[in-house]
């Protein structure tokens, strides 16, 4: 049911250093490599929401050059990756792209570095995906993380990543990495 999992890379609403709401901007490297993630894991794509058209521009000339242009003849293999990644502006647009492609709305999970309230642990989010009836949306922060109304928006969130100490500052693409190795490993 992998191929009915969508990452979802949020720019806004996300949160700062000291929580103001923002929107962060577009790296065109948390792009790649989270579309060789879904790509790598079988997952059903990956969309990178943002507000500001110019921003969404630049996705979609990166999505031009790799896709028709030069980048993809001269790298197949990120072409491939790069076929699942949509550009829309905001959670709710990517969730009515995901219903319109699986014909159901999907059901969204965060994620965060934060602990506290309700966390559902990795081994209950991995059977809750692999028995799941509908598409599915994998939420990704950017900046200092997710605003409390992304948070809001999403039915359950994962228990956070945690090393042995209290130092807790993974990017956002090491942390999808492992977050999806843990529900979808083998
Ligand atoms: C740079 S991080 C922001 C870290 C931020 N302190 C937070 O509370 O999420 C951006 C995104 O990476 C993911 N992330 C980072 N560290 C994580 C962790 N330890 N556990 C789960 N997700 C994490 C979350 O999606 C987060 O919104």
């Amino acid at each position: 049911m992998p191929d009915r999992v969508c990452l979802a890379l949020v720019h806004h609403p996300t949160v700062d250093r000291v929580g103001t709401v923002v929107t962060t901007a577009v790296t065109t490297l948390d792009l790649h490599d989270f579309c060789r993630l879904a790509r790598t894991y079988g997952l059903g794509g990956v969309y990178a929401t943002t507000p500001l058209t110019a921003q969404r521009d630049l996705v979609a000339s990166l999505l031009d050059h790799w896709l028709t242009g030069r980048g993809g003849e001269a790298n197949p293999c990120r072409r491939q990756a790069l076929q699942g990644l949509r550009v829309v502006e905001s959670i709710d647009e990517a969730a009515r792209d995901v219903a319109g492609r699986w014909g159901d709305e999907p059901e969204l999970v965060a994620t965060s570095a934060r602990g506290g309230g309700q966390r559902v642990s990795f081994d209950e989010g991995r059977r809750r995906l692999a028995s799941a009836e509908r598409p599915v949306l994998l939420v990704f922060g950017t900046g200092w993380g997710l605003a409390p109304e992304a948070l809001a928006r999403c039915r359950w969130t994962l228990e956070p990543i945690q090393g042995p100490g209290e130092y807790n500052h993974l990017s956002v693409r090491s942390a999808a990495s492992i977050v999806v190795d843990r529900l979808f490993g083998r």
